[in-house]
């Protein structure tokens, strides 16, 4: 089978593998796991990293990596989603300049281990006014003739939730540095530019953060303002993943042979809830098929599918569409969420085939 491995950069730091729709794929391998940086990869000597944890709390402190190992350790299993994810099937209506053409590889799931943010936060406790924590990375990103760490916020409800993580160990193993070794947050359920890598601050906040990832990239802006084309500042901040399924096997263009078809691939509830159906078409949306689940998912887990597809020689169009009983419907077509960066596209995903007389 094709290699579907997707490399954008020289030093591998944006990639993304298609994956495999098999049990022993439900936790994406380490080093398939899709990696997105918008910087190069700092180099950090663990023994030297601290925390600095500030802003509006009550007793503000730096944590050292031992520090933070005094704290219970807890697992969460999560998938990871780029806001770029399914970037490229807008491309069908018009360029996207400057944004990566991702496909279905970015995303993967990992078991993620380290302390709870809350209990973190705990200890130096919010101030009256706080409403927002802001993660910063020791990276050096470069925008506008600014160098500067990455960095996004989380709402201070889901700071203390309890699911979020500073996570040091991706599968077991310590975080690889590209995926943000020794610390990363790790926000699950939200989109993945908020689970900072190489984390070195954590602010607590009366506003959102004004890192250039929160307030001008990574918003969903639906009208291009024609005097600044790519300008998405007035658009909404993305947080929360959105309703979404993807069809992984057959893949687009692939050959078949008419009769019985397999076709697998996964899906994600929003927000932490698991999907509850997931439906395959055929012959572009005319008629559903259930598909069985083969590994269910949690909330922030990718639930695994399959389903079997009878199909007559010519070209076809398979769809994938998902619910979780609370999202709104996903989009039938992709021209109702396209958005000026080409973020979070959800809508029911379409793979062509063709399908050859059998025999
Ligand atoms: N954190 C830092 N410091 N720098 C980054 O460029 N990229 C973000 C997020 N955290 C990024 C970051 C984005 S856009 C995504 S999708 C995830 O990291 C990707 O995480 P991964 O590379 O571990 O898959």
């Amino acid at each position: 089978m094709t290699d579907h491995r997707l490399i954008f950069d020289a030093e591998a730091q944006n990639t993304g593998t298609r994956t495999v729709v098999t049990a022993d794929h439900f936790l994406t391998p380490v080093d398939q796991f899709f990696t997105r940086s918008h910087g190069k990869t700092p180099v950090i000597d663990p023994r030297a990293w601290r925390l600095d944890v500030g802003g509006l709390c009550e007793r503000p402190r730096s944590f050292t990596l031992g520090d933070l190992r005094t704290f219970p350790r807890h697992t969460v299993p999560a998938t990871l989603v780029c806001a770029g994810l399914r970037r490229n099937e807008y491309l069908l209506l018009g360029p996207l300049p400057g944004e990566l053409p991702w496909g279905p590889q970015a995303a993967s799931t990992g078991e993620w281990s380290g302390v709870l943010l809350k209990d973190v936060l705990d200890v130096v406790g919010a101030a009256d006014g706080a409403r927002y924590v802001e993660f910063t990375g020791l990276d050096s990103v470069e925008r506008h003739g600014h160098t500067f760490g990455f960095g996004g916020s989380i709402d201070l409800d889901k700071a203390f939730h309890g699911d979020v993580l500073l996570a040091t160990e991706l599968n077991g193993e310590p975080l690889p540095a590209v995926h943000g070794f020794p610390v990363r947050a790790l926000v699950p359920g939200w989109i993945g530019a908020r689970s900072v890598k190489w984390l070195g601050r954590i602010a607590l906040l009366p506003e959102p953060s004004d890192n250039y990832f929160q307030r001008e990239a990574y918003r969903v802006q639906y009208k291009v303002d024609p005097a600044k084309p790519r300008d998405v500042t007035a658009g909404v901040a993305l947080s929360t993943i959105a309703l979404n399924a993807a069809i992984l096997d057959p893949v687009p263009e692939q050959e078949v042979c008419a009769g019985p078809l397999r076709v697998r691939g996964w899906a994600l509830g929003s927000a932490a809830r698991p999907v509850t159906a997931v439906e395959i078409s055929p012959n572009d949306g005319h008629d559903w098929v259930p598909a069985r689940v083969t590994n269910p998912g949690t909330g922030y887990t990718w639930t695994f599918w399959e389903a079997t597809v009878d199909l007559m020689p010519g070209r076809r169009t398979i769809v994938v569409r998902t619910a979780d009983g609370v999202a709104a419907p996903q989009p039938v077509e992709l021209r109702e969420g396209w958005n000026v960066k080409g973020y979070a596209n959800n809508a029911w995903h379409r793979v062509a085939i063709i399908v050859q007389p059998a025999g």
